[in-house]
């Protein structure tokens, strides 16, 4: 699965705005039969073990609905996000510190991506199974909402990934309809916090 002189990160998540090191080239593009959700807990980046924040995870839409997962948004179909090329000289390297930064339950899987400009190839993409420890399972948006406006961790607040997400969406596929999910759950994630003080 791991080729260095061919080694795709898709990225759907942190990935987007804190980016792998030694990125040669970075593609807009989307995978289809997916499903973006924060369905994911993080006890090592945006919460604690004592509270446990929400990140992002990707679901095949088979999965999902076996889950009970509902169809609410339009983005729902297809969950965009970036390709990024590692030089390959440095691709064990970078492998190395994107297994480690994602130890808690994130495996690699092999994707197959679609780039906006055309043309598709393999990805790896780093995927919360539903057989993983961190794997919460299905949560309304305002469940999720709710936590992600109080909780903290190393890497600072969860709100704060939120926010850099959706920014990040928008502005690497302004030709789209906004992801109507990641919109909602800010929405509501600033009102609960706005609640909160
Ligand atoms: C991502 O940005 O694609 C990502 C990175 C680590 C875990 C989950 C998603």
């Amino acid at each position: 699965m791991f080729d260095p002189q061919n080694y795709w990160l898709f990225g759907y998540g942190s990935l987007i705005f804190k980016e792998p090191p030694h990125v040669v080239e970075r593609v807009p593009g989307y995978v289809e039969n997916s499903v973006r959700r924060f369905w994911q807990s993080s006890i090592d980046h945006r919460g604690t073990e004592e509270q446990p924040g929400r990140v992002v995870t990707l679901l095949t839409h088979e999965t999902f609905t076996k889950l009970g997962g509902e169809f609410e948004f339009e983005s729902d179909y297809t969950v965009y996000g970036v390709a990024f090329k590692i030089d390959p000289k440095y691709a064990e390297e970078v492998r190395e510190q994107i297994d480690y930064r994602e130890k808690h339950g994130y495996q690699p899987v092999v994707l197959p991506f679609h780039a906006k400009s055309g043309g598709n190839w393999s990805c790896i993409a780093y995927v919360g199974s539903e057989d993983n420890d961190a794997f919460v399972g299905p949560e309304t948006p305002e469940a999720v909402a709710k936590i992600i406006s109080t909780t903290v961790g190393p890497s600072g607040p969860n709100i704060d990934y939120l926010v850099n997400l959706e920014k990040a969406i928008r502005e690497l596929h302004p030709e789209n309809q906004p992801d109507e999910y990641l919109e909602r759950l800010l929405q509501l994630t600033k009102m609960f916090k706005a609640d909160s003080v």
